[in-house]
């Protein structure tokens, strides 16, 4: 006999997503993997050991004993959902600015009144590692209850050394405290700052705040694992996001930055130079960058929320499937696009990027994982991987796309404990 953490049974749809597979492309994007009428089995480090029907697990683990057993009752499991892209760092609010673009105004034109991202800086520079600490506890604490186990978080509202490090000593201290885990980005290369030019502003970030970064994470105070650069006219043009993106990279850190959002950069085209992760947004994205993308592979990093709170045209979702570019989904959480909800993203996918419900799950799942290089212990639920899971209350899964605003959502579960109920 043995004595395990947790067991979930009578599962409707156990949610597997995807079987050994490190992420999703093309039509296996739409073939998502259930188990009807299943069960599975959680050890004391939260990884799943055994999974199947209802009457296999019972079969293979009739005298064994359960800390926990939850009797999912006829409803619905999905894994964990993965935020393959946030913001969650940062101080000042900036609720005025979507007053300004319901009246018209665009994202540059609040950027030019002051607003947007050096706003946000300003403010950010200004708070104290402690009160960005307590900003950031309840967004986490709403997006878990969403459903988020997992999320990509960036730095970027500092534009200095200073600020930076004291964002990803924030995001270092939230990975240690929360029960979501966070794979942190550096993203020094976020705006140009007040005064300064592009030019500056690489020197700054290559020779002073990527060797600061180095000093920090070697002294085990902060924990990035990817660099992030906004490839747009005005911020960084292409060849000093090339040389920030390098200089990251030689320091270990993953390629994943934000590209061909206002304007075509040949992001894609970067992406095939770089061996890049991936890269975010993508509305304007060519042809031939995709194909970059589909070679390499690099993730593109669909944020359904910007498109919509600034009416812009959405990126070519579809495209990008029939490519076999891998995609991923995020809530692009920031003070600009205000959602902390995966559910809702994926329902945006679906209706505004026509992603069928299995893509969209797929892509909010194992392939923003893979993403973030996640994907070998995150992502699905598989033999071996963590027990993040979601209990939906209904028997059929695709309520949690479906159900808008307030997913029916009973339980969140992170590495076999109940995080969330
Ligand atoms: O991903 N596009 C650049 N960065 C963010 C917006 C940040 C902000 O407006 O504060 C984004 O949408
Ligand atoms: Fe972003």
């Amino acid at each position: 006999m043995v004595n395990y953490k947790l067991k979930i049974k009578n599962a409707s749809q156990l949610v597997v997503v995807s079987k050994n597979k490190p992420y999703l492309v093309g039509k296996d994007m739409s073939n998502v993997e259930i188990i009807e009428n299943g069960s599975l089995i959680v050890d004391s480090n939260g990884i799943i050991i055994d999974i199947g029907t209802e009457q296999e697990i019972l079969d293979r683990h009739r005298d064994d004993s359960f800390d926990t057993v939850i009797d999912c009752q006829g409803r619905a499991v999905i894994p964990g959902l993965v935020d393959g892209h946030t913001h969650p760092v940062y101080a000042g609010d900036r609720v005025h600015e979507f007053a300004m673009k319901l009246a018209g105004a665009t994202y540059l034109e609040v950027q030019k009144a002051g607003g947007g991202i050096g706003f946000t800086v300003q403010h950010t520079r200004q708070a104290s590692e402690s009160d960005l600490f307590n900003l950031l506890k309840p967004r986490l604490d709403r997006m878990l209850k969403q459903g988020t186990t997992l999320i990509e978080a960036k730095s970027g509202y500092g534009l200095e050394t200073d600020t930076e490090m004291k964002m990803l000593k924030v995001l270092h201290r939230a990975a240690q405290s929360h029960a979501i885990e966070i794979s942190a980005t550096y993203l020094g290369g976020h705006a140009i700052p007040k005064g300064s030019t592009a030019e500056q502003a690489t020197e700054d970030i290559v020779n002073k705040q990527l060797p600061e970064l180095k000093r920090l994470r070697d002294a085990g105070e902060i924990s990035p694992e990817n660099i992030d650069v906004f490839l747009e006219r005005g911020f960084f043009e292409y060849d000093d996001t090339k040389r920030i993106l390098e200089a990251g990279q030689q320091l270990g850190l993953a390629i994943n930055f934000h590209g061909d959002e206002l304007s075509f950069m040949k992001s894609g085209e970067l992406a095939g130079e770089l061996k890049a992760r991936a890269i975010s947004h993508l509305e304007k994205v060519s042809e031939e960058g995709m194909l970059e993308m589909a070679k390499v592979p690099t993730f593109a990093v669909l944020l359904p929320t910007t498109a919509y709170v600034l009416r812009l045209e959405c990126p070519p979702a579809r495209r990008m499937i029939e490519l076999n570019v891998p995609v991923a989904l995020g809530s692009d959480y920031n003070p600009n696009a205000h959602c902390l909800s995966m559910p809702f993203v994926m329902n945006l996918a679906c209706v505004l990027m026509k992603m069928n419900m299995n893509e969209a799950l797929v892509a909010a799942t194992i392939n923003s994982a893979a993403s973030i290089n996640k994907s070998k212990t995150h992502g699905s639920l598989e033999i071996g991987k963590y027990a993040d899971m979601v209990i939906i209350d209904s028997n059929r899964w695709e309520h949690i796309i479906y159900e808008m605003v307030d997913p029916p959502i009973s339980h969140v579960i992170k590495k076999g404990s109940v995080v969330f109920q």
